[in-house]
């Protein structure tokens, strides 16, 4: 028994051990396993990537193309907090949500299960394990792909190049490997007039656009996060 003031050993033990791993540089919110994400807490943990304050805002977007009863996919959920806010905020859409890392998959998967049930999650590569009768009736495609270029590694703080997963980050030479992908498979899975909604790095807007472009996409634009950097890109099928 411990009295006022005191602590039991085995929580001075847990203390010391949260505070070591903080020390060390681990990120704060695996030290403290949660993650806030809009009206969501999501659990994380050593690899997933921690969802971002900005990436609140891809969600913003998303929502704003899904119409009422629409079907929306978030393409590398990780711990999926993209695809749960969606659904949590718009519980008419039917909320579909893809991964290709284990790791991360472990995550999403507990996420999904403490927090609704409502994601329909997807182990695979992009949209390959998509069910095919999906095909052409998506309404939003939305994603935060690993964006950084292999040049742009060193400029990561540690905090986050040491901890957070690579397959997260890093999206080739130009980081732009995985937005290729995304953009054209994506043509196949949206239907006519539905949305792309892409986060992307500060310095890809306009090489990203010109990729959507290329690809026949309209009604191209780019949008600004709340420090003024161009991190989002959306276009109409
Ligand atoms: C930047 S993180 C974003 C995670 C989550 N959407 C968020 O915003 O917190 C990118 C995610 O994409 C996943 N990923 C990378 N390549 C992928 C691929 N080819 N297919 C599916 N998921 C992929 C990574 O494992 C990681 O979970």
């Amino acid at each position: 028994m411990t009295g006022s003031g005191e602590i039991e050993a085995a929580q001075e033990r847990r203390i010391l051990d949260l505070t070591r791993r903080r020390t060390l540089g681990e990120p704060l919110q695996y030290v403290t396993g949660v993650a806030g994400f809009r009206h969501l807490d999501v659990t994380v943990g050593p690899g997933v990537f921690i969802p971002r304050p900005e990436t609140e805002q891809v969600v913003d977007r998303a929502l704003a193309h899904l119409p009422r009863g629409g079907i929306a996919i978030d393409i590398g959920t990780g711990s999926g907090a993209m695809a749960l806010a969606i659904a949590q905020e718009r519980p008419d859409a039917e909320v579909w949500a893809t991964e290709v890392s284990p790791q991360a998959l472990w995550w999403g998967e507990r996420n999904v299960a403490a927090l609704s049930g409502a994601v329909h999650l997807v182990s695979g590569d992009l949209f390959d394990e998509v069910p095919s009768s999906l095909r052409r009736r998506l309404h939003v495609v939305v994603s935060n792909p690993p964006y950084v270029g292999r040049d742009e590694a060193d400029e990561l703080p540690e905090e986050v190049k040491d901890h957070e997963p690579q397959v997260a980050l890093f999206g080739g030479g130009d980081g732009l490997d995985v937005i290729r992908r995304i953009t054209s498979e994506a043509r196949d899975w949206l239907r006519e007039g539905g949305w792309l909604v892409l986060e992307i790095g500060a310095t890809q807007g306009d090489r990203v656009a010109a990729l959507v472009e290329g690809l026949g996409y309209v009604e191209v634009s780019t949008g600004r996060d709340l420090g003024g950097r161009e991190r989002i890109v959306e276009a109409r099928r």
